[in-house]
């Protein structure tokens, strides 16, 4: 059997051992390349290990890099389904073949001796050789191999070749949803191995919570003396435990001590935390802490490069991570690039290390032959399970181990957890496909409903060993388009059951390729199979925007919590460790969302689990609208954020907005040509439209139910999602027919029915005008007619404005878009967008930029002239270049042509968000029921601005 279909790991290389570097000589191979695809195995050159080789023809490809991204082939996506036929351990003849070139000159100080080549990333199989010698191939895409290369390196002219497969046997192991793309995607170096240098170590870092002492101990194969500076370790036999007073390392102190272990011949820089990982009373803790784990799944994710993922852009994740409390990651599905696991451990988040082991395509054939059960994958799964664990096992935030995903289960599966188990006793195993939880230890679920979590934090399941693990979600909250909505039931429940400890939302980034124009996702590169926009689910853009589901999420898992108290305000510490001394805490008073007063407000260090509640300040009598924000900041600049930096906040309302009577009516109602005109109304003599307002024409505002549908309205799973009852019962295209035009009087009263084709329910609608000095009064009655066999998509009006009317200025929730299940980011204030600035560029078209809880609005021109809207209820609107249909139809963000008018919806009430991209719909209070309705509101033209 060809390597290519070999289901075996391999073959070649050394041992697994730790990624670290140390100073012995070494040098990055990273750079230009010479390249050539080949549409076969059986079409590439076969003589392209000969140094003599003549490659000067090639193209030049950067390794590390993945070639179809460089103009070779196209990328492919696929969630679930192989696509090549599953005919395991067969891959396709038709198999894209890389051949890489690299000339390289040792430095002249090179030391002659034993010295490894190692490929930190090849995808999916690579065949190597140096200077004609064949070194061995390598699979496990997302793991590092290091050959033996010191008797064949030459002083010049080197001649490394890889050959590498878009597909082999390791393919059938790596059916993660994500693009399909091939090359050498990290870095590769070439290593001197000094004789009696370290070859391998393991710091052995434990922390004793009831002692305050930590036990640090090495091992590795080799004499080893250890230094730590700052705990006055100094050359101790690193083999020796030592126990001494340390401060523990944790994701929110990751104090790390800086140390050296040295041979004569090598010095390796470690950085060291202490801390201990344990499962205890059915709870994951660390240094004998319960967690709460606040997560994400991280791909690697570049939207130029794909699975390249540079230090500075795994630092950005972190940073990102960071600044929006976020506290773990779950490294989906693979073991990410070392540096980005030395980030987490210096910025501090907990990590579940996940394996590159993944078979989800054998589910839709009924796990028939999956790997994870067939003896012939044995080998295949061990390696990459060591491989993960020799490489990782040196990093504190490492605290889970995960055997891989969505890969059912099986002895291959079991027999991994039970090497792990023996290699490595200090951190508990994981995976998700374990339903029974027989060799994990805690239990995982992905996408359970809060019922679910409910009754497993009830410990009501019949499975005993399940029913005494700790839980978490290891994916919830899937982040595709507009959402996730429902965080805050989540929230709740984790903090209601001990056992029911957090979870990972899926997924941090958007995995949109960057093309001309735009994102582009499956199908977008001529893919026989794909499944689309599915890889777009994440709460980071491609271009790491921070979605307003980050925002959300940020807000939703504050670690300081601020709300108002019967004494005054309340603030709870739900940090699992640290107390909320490295705080500030200040006060802004404002009036109509103007700012009044601010000042700092004095707290009491408020210890970890624990809440205190302080007076109010004392504050300056206000007449209108009145809200303080109180804000916790970070006291000082950390390595992650500057001083300032705001980590929780909550509004209280100080006074509510005074009653304002009505102003008088002004009638009456005068007839035209085709007209009717009511104050500074004009409208439809036939429709009772309203055509212009004070000399501006507008169209509107008529009732509207119709949203362009969201990725979790149209769902993915089995049975009619929410989007597909909408479009059956057609309330994408209602018609408007006028019952009733009644001008007589000082009102203006317009009865229509509103109702889709075919359909026989229909939603009353009678508008009933006045008009008073300056303005008009609209009141909309709507009564459903019949049974309506849908939820709403929202209830409201829709208007064009004139295009000129570009700038909004509203007083309400803000300054992002949210939604009724999705609101927890927002408060009340003023503030001022763009129209464009008011659109969520979700790379997939759909509803966006709704703001919420809006007690007035107004859109003006440049000129300052325009219209002011004012809800004598809270409404929610919504303004774009684009109708709501434009919106649905558009599949690419550049499909969206502004066009000559502002689309205005004015609702009161949207329909709820959910997750039911993957995961539970919208959750019942936040469904829109059909039912009747009534609201109003005023219109008035503004000159000189909205706010006079
Ligand atoms: C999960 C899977 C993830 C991703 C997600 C949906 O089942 O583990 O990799 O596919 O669903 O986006």
């Amino acid at each position: 059997m060809s390597y290519v279909e070999d289901p075996g790991p391999g073959r070649g290389a050394v041992p697994p051992r730790a990624a670290f570097t140390s100073d012995a000589p070494s040098l990055p191979l990273n750079g230009t390349w010479r390249f050539r695809l080949s549409p076969s195995l059986a079409a590439a050159p076969p003589d392209v290990a000969d140094p003599e080789f003549d490659d000067a023809a090639w193209d030049e490809l950067p390794v590390p890099s993945l070639w179809q991204l460089h103009g070779h082939g196209e990328p492919a996506y696929t969630n679930v389904h192989y696509p090549f036929p599953v005919d395991p351990p067969h891959v396709p003849s038709d198999n894209p073949t890389g051949d890489h070139r690299l000339r390289f000159d040792p430095p002249h100080a090179w030391p002659a001796g034993p010295a490894l080549l190692r490929f930190d990333g090849i995808d999916s199989c690579g065949r190597i050789w140096l200077n004609g010698t064949e070194l061995g191939v390598t699979k496990g895409s997302r793991l590092p191999s290091e050959f033996e290369v010191g008797p064949l390196l030459r002083p010049s002219g080197n001649v490394l070749v890889v050959r590498v497969h878009q597909w082999s046997a390791g393919s059938y192991l790596e059916d993660q949803d994500m693009w399909w793309l091939s090359g050498i995607f990290r870095a590769v170096t070439l290593l001197s191995r000094p004789p009696g240098g370290i070859g391998d170590f393991w710091v052995r870092a434990d922390y004793d919570h009831t002692t305050g002492l930590g036990t640090v101990r090495v091992e590795t194969a080799t004499d080893v003396v250890l230094d730590i500076p700052a705990l006055g370790v100094a050359g101790h036999p690193a083999a020796e435990p030592l126990e001494l007073p340390v401060e523990p390392w944790s994701a929110e102190s990751p104090r790390l001590y800086a140390g050296t272990l040295s041979t004569v011949a090598e010095r390796v820089p470690v950085r060291i935390g202490f801390r201990t990982v344990s499962v205890e009373d059915g709870q994951l803790k660390v240094n004998g802490r319960r967690l709460l784990l606040r997560g994400v799944n991280r791909h690697e994710h570049d939207p130029r490069t794909g699975r390249v993922v540079s230090s500075e852009t795994a630092l950005a994740d972190v940073l990102l991570m960071k600044r929006h409390n976020v506290n773990a990651v779950r490294t989906s599905h693979y073991p990410p690039d070392p540096a980005f696991l030395e980030l987490c451990d210096e910025y501090g988040l907990w990590v579940i290390d996940e394996c590159d082991l993944e078979t989800h395509g054998f589910g839709p054939l009924g796990w028939d032959r999956n790997p994870g059960s067939e003896p012939m994958w044995a080998d295949a799964c061990l390696d990459r399970m060591r491989r993960t664990v020799e490489r990782d096992k040196n990093r504190p935030s490492v605290i889970l181990w995960s055997l891989g995903n969505e890969s059912h289960t099986g002895d291959n599966l079991a027999r991994m957890a039970e090497w792990v188990r023996h290699r490595d006793p200090t951190r508990p195993v994981h995976y998700e496909g374990d339903h029974e939880c027989s060799y994990v230890d805690v239990h995982s679920r992905m996408y359970a409903t809060p019922g679910e979590v409910d009754r497993i934090g009830r410990r009501e399941d019949d499975n005993e060993r399940r029913r005494d693990l700790p839980f978490l979600l290891c994916e919830y909250a899937h982040a595709m388009g507009n959402g996730p909505g429902g965080l805050l039931e989540y929230r709740e429940l984790f903090e209601k059951y001990p056992n029911c400890q957090g979870g990972f939302v899926w997924e941090w980034i958007d995995h949109g390729i960057a093309v001309p124009g735009h994102f582009a996702y499956g199908g977008d590169f001529g893919e026989l199979i794909h499944d689309g926009n599915f890889v777009i689910d994440g709460l980071l853009f491609p271009d790491r925007t921070p979605s307003p589901g980050l925002t959300e999420f940020a807000k939703v898992i504050e670690p300081v919590r601020i709300s108002a108290d019967p004494a005054g305000i309340r603030v709870a510490n739900h940090y699992d460790f640290a107390s909320t001394g490295h705080l500030d805490f200040t006060w802004l008073l404002e009036e109509e969302g103007t700012a009044v007063a601010q000042g700092v407000l004095a707290v009491p260090t408020v210890l970890s689990g624990q809440m205190t509640s302080v007076p109010l300040p004392s504050l300056p009598a206000t007449s209108g609208e009145s809200w303080l924000t109180v804000s916790a900041t970070l006291a000082s600049a950390t390595t992650w954020a500057p001083a300032g930096h705001v980590v929780g906040w909550g509004q209280l309302p100080v006074s509510a907005a005074p009653a304002r009577p009505a102003p008088p009516v002004r009638g009456p109602v005068f007839r035209t040509a085709g007209q009717l005109l009511l104050g500074a109304g004009e409208f439809d003599a036939v429709t009772g439209v309203l055509t212009a307002l004070g000399g501006h024409s507008l169209h509107g505002p008529r009732l509207d139910v119709w949203r362009a549908t969201t990725d979790n309205d149209r769902g993915s799973a089995p049975g009619p999602s929410e989007a597909s009852q909408w479009l059956e019962a057609g309330l994408h295209r209602m018609q408007h027919r006028v019952i009733e035009v009644d001008a007589d009087g000082d009102e203006l009263v317009v009865r229509t029915r509103v109702a889709p084709p075919a359909q026989a329910f229909g939603l009353f609608a009678d508008y009933t005008w006045t008009a008073f000095d300056g303005g008009l009064r609209l009141r909309v009655d709507v009564t459903p007619d019949g049974p309506v066999p849908a939820t709403l998509p929202r209830l409201g009006l829709v208007m064009a404005l004139p295009g000129t009317f570009g700038s909004a200025e509203w007083f309400g929730g803000g300054p992002g878009e949210a939604y009724p299940d999705s609101c927890q980011a927002v408060r009340i204030g003023r503030f001022s967008s763009s129209v464009d600035g008011l659109q969520t560029p979700y790379v997939f078209p759909q509803e966006n930029g709704n703001r919420t809880a809006v007690r007035w609005a107004g859109f003006t021109a440049p000129d300052g002239t325009g219209l002011r809207v004012d809800g004598e209820r809270e409404f929610g609107f919504t303004a774009r270049r684009w109708t709501a249909a434009a919106l649905e139809a558009a599949r690419h963000t550049d499909e969206l042509v502004s066009g000559s008018l502002v689309h205005l919806t004015l609702d009161v009430a949207q329909h709820g968000l959910g997750t039911a991209a993957c995961g539970p719909g919208v959750l019942p209070r936040y469904r829109l029921e059909p039912r009747k309705t009534s609201f109003a509101l005023t219109l008035r033209p503004v000159a000189g601005g909205v706010a006079n």
